[in-house]
């Protein structure tokens, strides 16, 4: 299969679904693939910017740790929030520089804690009392930051269970971290991930404030603030991305202003950890049916396709992620709307039946060898597939338009980047030059 799509000023302008289709018709193969839109993911932060000047992000990598959204999100200047030691090497090793990631796992390995002091990564988040002496011992020079526990119960991944501080606990965190000498610089929270209420945030970031006022009555420097993630990535969601912005920017305006009544200028950093809100909707997963059963019911017959990745793959956010997915039937010859309809289901490929996709949804009859699409499916989906019987996760098909191309060429990581693309310059030999009209309107803007 082609790495690459890239797209020419000429033409029709290409949506996902026709190269999805060219795709199909082109390699004549029966795989899955997904179509990663690069486009999609420069656009996403271009709105960021847009919307929350304030607040840096700090890309969660756990959400999709794909060597190109790394490779994008680093040279547009975006930090990285990371979990464990090989996420702090995977981003290190692409030139991020230390100040640019936060380790922002309240409870960590302690050879990890001591993995980040000697590589210099300094900002920690922690909500109890054992990890700031795992702290005091591994890395004396940790830059703490004290997560939180706030409202999640707006979520569809609620984290509070696992992670936060209560708010009453803070004064005696604090309180411990005075005494055994370890600097906390700040406060953290995560509302969830799928967080579908703005005024979650308001809320958190109120409560952050108390915890400001406090380690400043300690006498701590407090002047880091991290609003965490679960911003919306996909175009269905009950709040718009554009709401929660406006929802931080006010609630930031009041607790933490750019500018304070005497006219100083605010020394707090703003960051936030967004991982589904980069990501989610620049991937399409084309899957193959390579199975088919009828099953008689009293009044009419359901049918079972069985797909090309399933929940040990790609399909593994139906569980992990909650994520309720939407099979898009995708023809190439002809049309649905002459098919009969029937109740399905739709099965992964392994030998498991817990491997279900989707149960009782009503679709238009497939045949063995069609396709089906989803949609929007780059959150929590590749990082957590595996390989189980034998069955690969998906390759990823990167749809460039050329001037977005041209733009990548300008970045000081385009060596990598063409890399990855399988884009060889000079030569004009590219893995696949099809011909597209483009998006002019988009333009590169960098966080620093
Ligand atoms: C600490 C932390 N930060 C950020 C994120 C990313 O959340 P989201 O993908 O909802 O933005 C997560 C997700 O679990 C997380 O645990």
């Amino acid at each position: 299969m082609k790495t690459s799509v890239l797209g020419q000023h000429f033409g029709l302008t290409p949506s996902v679904e026709d190269i999805v289709r060219d795709t199909i018709i082109e390699d004549n193969s029966e795989e899955a693939f997904y179509v990663v839109d690069i486009q999609d993911i420069l656009r996403k932060h271009k709105k960021w910017l847009l919307n929350m000047p304030r607040v840096q992000p700090y890309y969660a990598i756990k959400c999709n740790p794909t060597p190109i959204v790394l490779e994008l999100l680093s040279s547009l200047g975006v930090g990285f929030d990371c979990a464990s030691k090989n996420e702090i090497d995977a981003v290190m090793n692409i030139g991020v520089t230390p100040n640019r990631i936060i380790y922002a796992n309240p409870c960590k390995t302690k050879s990890f804690i001591k993995h980040a002091a000697d590589v210099g990564v300094d900002v920690m988040t922690f909500d109890n009392e054992l990890e700031l002496l795992k702290v005091r011992q591994f890395h004396p020079n940790a830059k703490m930051v004290l997560r939180i526990k706030v409202d999640d119960s707006h979520a569809v991944c609620r984290l509070g269970l696992k992670f936060g501080a209560d708010i009453e606990k803070v004064p005696q965190l604090l309180q411990t971290a005075k005494n055994i000498g370890v600097n906390i610089i700040g406060c953290s929270f995560h509302v969830g991930s799928g967080c579908e209420s703005a005024d979650a945030y308001t809320e958190a970031i109120a409560n952050a404030k108390y915890v400001f006022d406090l380690g400043r009555q300690l006498g701590f420097k407090m002047t880091f603030l991290d609003i965490g993630g679960g911003f919306p990535g996909t175009s269905v969601t009950k709040v718009r991305f554009e709401d929660t912005a406006e929802a931080v920017t006010k609630a930031l305006d009041i607790h933490f202003p750019a500018v304070d009544e005497l006219g100083n200028e605010s020394n707090v950093t703003i960051i936030a950890e967004p991982g589904r809100y980069y990501v989610a909707s620049a991937f399409t997963l084309a899957t193959n049916i390579i199975a088919k059963r009828s099953v008689p019911m009293e009044d009419q017959t359901a049918m079972m396709y069985y797909l090309n990745d399933g929940v040990y793959g790609s399909f593994n956010c139906t569980i992990f992620d909650h994520w309720i997915v939407d099979p898009i039937p995708f023809p190439i010859d002809g049309s649905m709307d002459e098919r009969q309809t029937h109740l399905t289901t739709l099965w992964g490929p392994t030998c498991d039946s817990m491997d279900c996709i989707k149960r009782d949804v009503v679709m238009p009859e497939m045949h063995i060898g069609e396709w089906v699409l989803f949609k929007e499916m780059g959150a929590y989906t590749i990082c957590a597939g595996s390989e189980f019987n034998g069955f690969k996760m998906p390759a990823l098909l990167y749809y460039v338009p050329a001037y977005t191309l041209q733009m990548l060429q300008h970045l000081p990581n385009w060596g990598r980047i063409s890399a990855i693309l399988d884009i060889h310059d000079n030569d004009g030999d590219s893995t696949a030059m099809d011909v597209y009209d483009v998006d002019h309107s988009l333009e590169l803007i960098s966080v620093h």
